[in-house]
């Protein structure tokens, strides 16, 4: 696509209705679910099981083709939990899958397609259930993990810490640091005295980030007409 033709009002519309169906339809599915959350195609996020929890400024982008997936298993013996906190960035394809218990702190961000699990689903000795093979799973606070990142069970990812695309972590990530790789190993140090720009910066006065956003969107499709909008789906051509 080289030229989005929406006109104006059928921008303004299609929020309208995403923001509906953030609020009907995908909120009732949190436990909590906080303020202001930025839903990208909802109706593609995939919710199941209790105990998914979310801060406020929650920006989560789905894709029909890469869903972002949040699931809490319930056991016998337990039930997962899912805690994100606010001013996260969930991209699409992410798989959070939570057994005991996956906490997220304030201002993280997943890249596409990372996974996060707290169990292996399976024991060593037992294959036919998810036996003494689950634990917790922290990922403190301004943590950001890479593209296609592997986080198993029982790991902690300490604060301001990034992992590298494609890494496997299979050992706790102190606060800090770079870590890269399979298995993912510190590749560099972070200067913690730096000023650090933090996603909640972007959010500081409320939804104002989105309604400029948003702003620039009307700018863009300022000249775009109907009946040119209908001719693209209709008969597009290479200028489209
Ligand atoms: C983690 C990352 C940000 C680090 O970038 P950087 O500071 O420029 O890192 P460098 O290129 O200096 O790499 C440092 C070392 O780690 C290694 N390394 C870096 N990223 C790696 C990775 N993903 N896998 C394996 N090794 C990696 C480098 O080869 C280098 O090793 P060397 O010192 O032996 O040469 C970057 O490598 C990365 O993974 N970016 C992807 C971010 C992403 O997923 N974005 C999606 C949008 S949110």
């Amino acid at each position: 696509v080289r030229k989005n033709h929406t006109p104006q009002y059928v921008l303004q519309w299609q929020r309208w209705w995403n923001r509906w169906w953030v609020e009907h339809r995908i909120r009732p599915q949190f436990d909590s679910l906080g303020q202001y959350p930025a839903v990208h195609s909802p109706w593609s996020l995939q919710i199941s099981g209790e105990k998914i929890i979310a801060g406020d400024f929650l920006h989560l982008i789905s894709h029909r083709n890469k869903p972002v997936c949040l699931t809490t298993w319930r056991s016998k013996q337990q039930q997962g939990e899912i805690t994100i906190g606010n001013y996260c960035l969930i991209s699409p394809g992410v798989q959070i899958t939570s057994a005991e218990r996956i906490s997220i702190g304030d201002n993280s961000m997943l890249a596409a397609e990372v996974v996060i699990s707290d169990s292996d689903w399976h024991g060593i000795y037992n294959r036919v259930r998810p036996f003494r093979c689950s634990a917790p799973v922290t990922i403190h606070n301004n943590v950001w993990i890479g593209l296609r990142a592997i986080i198993g069970k029982g790991l902690s990812i300490g604060e301001n810490s990034i992992v590298g695309a494609g890494s496997v972590v299979t050992n706790d990530v102190p606060a800090n640091v770079i870590v890269a790789g399979n298995p993912a190993r510190v590749v560099k140090n972070l200067n913690p005295k730096r000023r650090m720009l933090k996603r909640e910066f972007l959010f500081q006065n409320g939804d104002e980030y989105w309604q400029k956003q948003h702003s620039i969107e009307n700018i863009f499709a300022g000249n775009n007409s109907t009946v040119q909008w209908l001719r693209k789906h209709l008969f597009p051509d290479n200028k489209d």
